[in-house]
């Protein structure tokens, strides 16, 4: 099919005005079937050069989801004292991760002495590879949200420390580390707007030149 109706273009539409970050998640398992579903995806991601640099990694055994979760505790912490009293008491209110509860948790990373696609589009702009990989995630977090399953991106994390827990090659740098699962509640406003801690603009701003 290479059309696509008005209808559709409506549902994608909605399915992006109610992706959302999500923190909250119900403990109750994702049928592997589904999450397989939405980690296809992927492999339909645009990546510079066809070089497809992604590498997901499941981290499923308590044992690294332990070191994870210790991981982003003592970032978060740090990140705390980083901030003034009004704003710190702020964050510290902020529901960061759902490294707890979310019933499965990927790793994804970028491969960047990856040899497929030979260079192609990355000799300048090596980031180019990572773009790659977030454009990838993207759909991923679409595809999930439109199941019903949310998606929370942590960034909060040393990801040095993290590739040596999960052990995997120094030169995968790590993207994002994804909370999934079944969200506890859905919502049109984003979180950190709720909070107050961060608001949407209004309008994209376009500069002409
Ligand atoms: C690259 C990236 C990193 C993020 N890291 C975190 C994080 O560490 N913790 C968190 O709670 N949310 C994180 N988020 C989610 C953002 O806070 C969220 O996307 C933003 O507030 C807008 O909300 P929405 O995604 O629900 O529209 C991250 C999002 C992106 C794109």
């Amino acid at each position: 099919m290479t059309k696509f109706s008005s209808e559709f273009r409506d549902d994608l539409h909605r399915l992006m005005r109610w992706r959302r970050d999500v923190r909250r998640f119900r403990t109750d398992p994702v049928d592997e079937a589904l999450l397989q579903a939405c980690l296809d995806t992927f492999q339909l991601a645009p990546s510079v050069g066809l070089s497809e640099p992604w590498r997901v990694v499941r981290v499923d055994s308590d044992h690294a989801r332990t070191a994870a979760l210790r991981n982003y505790e003592t970032a978060n912490a740090k990140a705390l004292k980083g901030y003034g009293s009004d704003r710190a008491k702020l964050y510290a209110n902020l529901k960061l991760s759902g490294m707890k509860e979310s019933p499965v948790q990927l790793a994804i990373y970028c491969d960047e002495a990856t040899a497929k696609g030979r260079g192609l589009g990355a000799g300048t702009m090596p980031e180019m590879r990572r773009y790659s990989v977030v454009g990838a995630i993207t759909q991923f977090w679409l595809t999930a949200r439109s199941f019903g399953l949310g998606v929370g991106w942590v960034s909060i994390l040393d990801p040095a420390q993290l590739n040596r827990d999960l052990k995997v090659p120094e030169d995968w740098a790590l993207v994002a580390y994804l909370c999934v699962g079944w969200p506890e509640e859905l919502s049109e406003t984003p979180e950190l707007a709720k909070a107050g801690w961060e608001d949407r603009d209004s309008a994209l701003s376009i500069l002409s030149r």
